[in-house]
């Protein structure tokens, strides 16, 4: 890849600023000042900027705890939504949301612009697990429900009607409050499954996606993953 397009790719300013720092002799590659924008780069090779080195880097890997009241898209005229919470530097790299967290929905929502990744880990042939947290109202959950959502259960809200992968729900005694873990993302799936109990979701929140959880430290809303996230999240998909 051309040497400034790397460099902007990977935050270092606009093509026409790293051009700048370009021509000013400021960058090396592999020990070499190079004066060429268009220099051709690869991944193994060593960039100095103003004598600190730097990856080649053009994936981005971010984890968004999602507000309420955004809606899971880079750009839209009226609503809030998550390209807005973007720092302005990540702003052009094409990154979007993997998978969709509705308007109301909280919780861990990955945004990347490695498409291979996003794809895998949406689709249902990969079938990676989601948790997400639930207080609903209505009469407490029993095992019945339970026991139906792990059979499988059948939506009856829509024709046709919807044979759903198994889901495990785990209820806590005494509280208007679940767990679901779902291995689809049919839309709308865990209101419309709560809602056939006769229970309407009052909050939803995901908590974890395969084995990237928001619980396992103090979360600021938006983040980086960190290499082992990645590596994790490449492993559970068959990219490693
Ligand atoms: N299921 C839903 O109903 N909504 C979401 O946002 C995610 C899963």
């Amino acid at each position: 890849m051309r040497l400034d397009k790397t460099l902007a790719n990977s935050g270092y300013g606009t093509r026409t600023e790293v051009k700048s720092l370009i021509s000013k002799g400021q960058v090396h590659v592999n020990g070499v000042m190079i004066k060429d924008p268009g220099f051709h780069v690869k991944d193994e090779d060593t960039i100095t900027i103003g004598g600190n080195s730097t990856s080649i880097k053009d994936k981005f890997y971010l984890l968004l705890d999602k507000p309420d009241g955004v809606l899971t898209a880079m750009e839209d005229k009226r609503l809030p939504h998550v390209g807005e919470l973007l720092p302005s530097n990540l702003k052009n790299k094409k990154i979007s949301p993997v998978g969709r967290l509705d308007f109301h929905t909280t919780g861990l929502l990955i945004l990347t612009n490695d498409g291979e990744l996003s794809h895998r880990l949406t689709s249902p042939n990969y079938g990676i697990s989601k948790t997400y947290e639930v207080t609903y109202e209505g009469d407490l959950l029993t095992d019945k429900e339970a026991l139906e959502a792990s059979s499988g259960m059948v939506l009856l809200d829509k024709e046709p009607h919807i044979k759903l992968r198994p889901s495990t729900v785990v209820f806590d005694n005494g509280t208007n409050t679940a767990r679901i873990t779902l291995s689809e993302g049919k839309t709308h799936e865990v209101r419309r499954i709560f809602a056939q109990w006769n229970r309407p979701v009052i909050t939803l929140r995901r908590v974890s996606l395969g084995p990237i959880s928001l619980e396992e430290k103090p979360q600021e809303m938006l983040r980086e993953l960190t290499d082992d996230e990645v590596k994790s999240l490449k492993e559970i998909t068959g990219l490693v």
